[in-house]
């Protein structure tokens, strides 16, 4: 006996076939279930509404549901206690735009370009060229060719202009999203006056360089074209006007306005806010996210909350200031909590509970390095060793799983598979009855048999764990013996030694100066050591030789699926460019608060 065959509805009738087939779903579920012989795309054709939440920099051991004691984050608790949590989840990248393009693309980084190149590891400005490729097919586009509403409402950082101020061809909205309200880039500390600067201090030299280079050339072409008619006190003028320009381009750019060109809100094509109002951001993504589902409750809809929390400046509503344990940092975390639990009210007061697949997860781990003074600002990483930046150690990468899928998912499961962000992709294209793109490689594989149980083991055998787009480790699940082993072929140099962690350099690098490699490479048994304390030898691991000489077979045909592709991190894609500036008024004096509580309608300048 199989399912019987999956009715199909042409997307206008979306609304109405959701609701017929939506009764009968559970019992044909449960037939499939039983028997094991479908998949879950073809089990009806019902169309769970989903639900994204990814905090931004939140460590793994900064949640109760992970062994925090101390920190309060009780929605997020419920949210594991009636659903399933995987403690092996892990980010394909150690930074932001990397690892959520692999997300978003179900592919390493790399495959699409947005991978480390020129020694910039994400992107760096609204106003670069780089981006997610028009080409690479997020997961949105397929939902939504599918029938799902697609709603984007948070952090993006995947680019926003090709080639011309307005021309988005990186923007949500060009990439499968039919909604987007958030920021195009991401929070910094410069988003805040009060902050100490955090782009690096080297681009904003470069850049300062390259803006004087530039206006030079423009004055340079311009004198030339006038010296012809002109007198010698034009030229004088022209002279102290030309400086005058320089000092004045050189400043706007990379000193004074680093909060305006990225600290920008945008619904949809629109700039709301440049530059953004900190201090009534968390409330106006509560709103916008609950109006979002208000709005599609008759779904199907795919909703991605990219939540600027965790992230410095860690700007905290008084609501939550001070109330913490761990000062800013814990305040900051807590009021994440409270906006992911005012998400789920919306979702439970709707009915959608029981309809909606709902995922909790961090780009990648905590900012180890992030102090003021010694109050850490940064995120835990439990027993993990390493943080954000570090894309081997376990601390870097490995990050909260939870899924929430009531009477579909098992309640209160705990699942030890290593599974990857990656994965996210072809699950959800599955739940909404999409396929996989057939042109290229995808890294993902569904997690549907697994979270549901019918799969005891995850779809992953190896995992490649890249910095940049140096690979420094993988992982290898030896499933019949359970061992989990991870060689380490590249490791960073801590600072200072011993630290953990690279205080006062950002991040750790990936490759150079500030690196290790490893001949023969590191090898550890997460299984047993999951702090990767010990490295093991072939005097205290018989199995070594034969393991390093397993995963190097596995990394040697891994490389044979990569392929060169354009690099958006190249420098000329980072710069920043100012006719690829998003600007709300006339360049380059930008300006305008579209969302003001008290100017409703504020026109830019
Ligand atoms: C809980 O999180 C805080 C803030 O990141 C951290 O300082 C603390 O060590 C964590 N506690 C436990 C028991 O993991
Ligand atoms: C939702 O699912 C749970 C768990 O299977 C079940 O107990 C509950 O009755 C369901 N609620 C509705 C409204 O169907
Ligand atoms: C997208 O276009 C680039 C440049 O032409 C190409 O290298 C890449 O393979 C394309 N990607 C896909 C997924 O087709």
């Amino acid at each position: 006996m199989s399912c019987p065959p999956a009715p199909t509805f042409p997307d206008t009738a979306r609304v109405h076939a959701r609701g017929d087939v939506g009764e009968c779903f559970p019992v044909l579920l449960t037939t499939c279930l039983l028997l094991s012989v479908c998949e879950l795309s073809t089990a009806g054709d019902f169309k769970p509404n989903i639900l994204l939440i990814m905090a931004d920099d939140l460590g793994i051991g900064d949640l109760g549901c992970y062994g925090n004691g101390t920190l309060r984050t009780p929605n997020i608790d419920r949210l594991a206690k009636e659903g399933v949590r995987l403690t092996q989840h892990l980010a394909a990248a150690p930074l932001c735009t990397p690892s959520r393009a692999a997300f978003l693309t179900g592919r390493h980084s790399f495959r699409s370009g947005m991978e480390a190149s020129n020694g910039y590891r994400a992107l760096q400005w609204n106003g670069g060229s780089g981006g997610l490729p028009p080409n690479e097919t997020t997961f949105a586009r397929i939902l939504q060719q599918h029938g799902y509403s697609t709603g984007l409402i948070g952090k993006w950082h995947q680019g926003v202009n090709c080639e011309s101020r307005n021309d988005h061809c990186h923007h949500p909205l060009n990439h499968g999203f039919d909604y987007f309200y958030g920021m195009p880039f991401t929070l910094v500390n410069d988003c805040q006056p009060s902050k100490p600067p955090e782009v690096d201090a080297a681009v904003r030299a470069k850049l300062h360089l390259y803006t004087q280079v530039m206006a030079l050339g423009i004055l340079t072409l311009a004198a030339s074209k006038i010296s012809g008619l002109t007198s010698v006190s034009w030229k004088v003028v022209l002279g102290v006007a030309s400086l005058g320009f320089l000092f004045f381009i050189s400043w706007y750019a990379s000193f004074g306005f680093v909060r305006r060109w990225n600290c920008i809100l945008m619904r949809n094509h629109e700039i709301t806010e440049q530059p953004m109002v900190l201090e009534r951001t968390a409330h106006q993504m509560r709103k916008e996210a609950v109006s979002y589902i208000e709005r599609n409750k008759h779904g199907p809809f795919l909703l991605f909350v990219s939540l600027l929390h965790v992230h410095i400046p860690l700007v905290t509503t008084k609501d939550f200031l001070g109330k913490s344990s761990h000062g800013l940092y814990g305040d900051n975390v807590e009021e994440m909590d409270w906006l992911v639990g005012e998400i789920l009210n919306a979702i439970e007061e709707n009915g959608l509970k029981n309809t909606t697949f709902t995922y909790f997860t961090s780009d990648h781990g905590g900012h180890l390095e992030v102090r003021d003074e010694q109050i850490q600002l940064g995120g835990w990483n439990g027993i993990y060793k390493g943080g954000k930046g570090m894309g081997g150690w376990e601390g870097g990468i490995r990050v909260p799983g939870i899924f929430r899928w009531p009477g579909e998912l098992p309640a209160g499961r705990v699942i030890d598979e290593p599974t990857s962000l990656m994965d996210i992709y072809p699950t959800v294209v599955q739940l909404g009855g999409g396929q996989l793109p057939q042109d290229r490689v995808i890294d993902g594989r569904s997690l549907v048999s697994l979270l549901q149980g019918a799969a005891g083991h995850s779809a992953h055998e190896f995992l490649f764990h890249y910095c940049g787009s140096s690979l420094h480790a993988a992982r290898w699940h030896q499933k019949d013996s359970g061992r989990l082993w991870k060689v380490h072929y590249t490791t960073p140099q801590f600072h200072p030694k011993g630290a953990g962690a690279c205080y006062g350099r950002g991040v750790c690098p990936c490759s150079g100066e500030g690196v290790t490699h490893h001949s023969p490479p590191l090898l550890f048994d997460l299984s047993r050591d999951p702090s990767e304390a010990q490295p093991l030898s072939p005097d205290s691991e018989p199995l070594y030789h034969a393991v390093i000489a397993r995963v190097d077979k596995a990394v040697l045909d891994h490389r044979k699926t990569l392929q060169p592709v354009p690099p958006q991190f190249s420098l000329a894609n980072i710069l920043w460019k100012p006719w690829l500036q998003p600007c709300c008024g006339t360049f380059p004096f930008c300006s305008c608060d579209r969302d003001g509580d008290s100017s409703p309608q504020t026109p830019g300048p």
